[in-house]
């Protein structure tokens, strides 16, 4: 089967001006942007690996942190992880045609701060990749200790891939 590559999935993401704001935010270290494409590119990757709806998963994965510092900012009394899911589908659907299911992998990202779950399998490797590239970036950023990030990413990763095969064996 012939896959669309995942630079011609993200042009129309990465030829938007208020995406591309995204380059001067600060995230985990890196920009907003960065994080945003480490993790779709990982997000890409195993959703064909795992026969998934691979266009959604990745335009979902794309905007997951669709927000900038400012407009959290203006968000009064309430922790960050839980608001910022709203801001970013706001504004993803303010920009780009978002259909149901990267609407709600946008919202529930943050699993299980957020109030919405993930209803499917491509929300579900969103919320687990999300963390585990998190965790990379911050500890990256933190200790400045590559090695022992990459072996640290490694387990989680093998733990979350077989959650994620418990969790979405014989669900839609
Ligand atoms: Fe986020
Ligand atoms: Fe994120």
């Amino acid at each position: 089967m012939e896959y669309k590559s995942f630079e011609s999935i993200a042009e129309e993401m990465l030829s938007n001006q208020k995406f591309l704001r995204l380059s001067h935010e600060s995230h985990h270290g890196i920009t907003r942007l960065d994080h945003s494409l480490n993790v779709a590119k990982k997000v890409y990757k195993y959703a064909i690996k795992f026969n998934l709806d691979y266009i959604s998963a990745t335009r979902g994965a794309l905007v997951h942190d669709f927000f900038t510092n400012a407009e959290f900012l203006s968000n009064h009394g309430l922790i960050q992880g839980v608001v910022h899911p709203d801001i970013a589908l706001a504004n993803a659907k303010g920009e780009f045609e978002i259909n149901d299911k990267e609407a709600n992998m946008i919202e529930s990202h943050m699993f299980p701060l957020s109030v919405v779950t993930p209803k499917s399998k491509e929300a579900w490797l969103l919320t687990g990749v999300d963390k585990l590239q998190a965790i990379y970036e911050y500890a990256s950023y933190k200790f400045n200790y590559k090695k022992a990030t990459s072996k640290l990413e490694y387990a989680l990763g093998c733990m979350f891939l077989f959650i994620f095969y418990m969790i979405t064996t014989g669900r839609e």
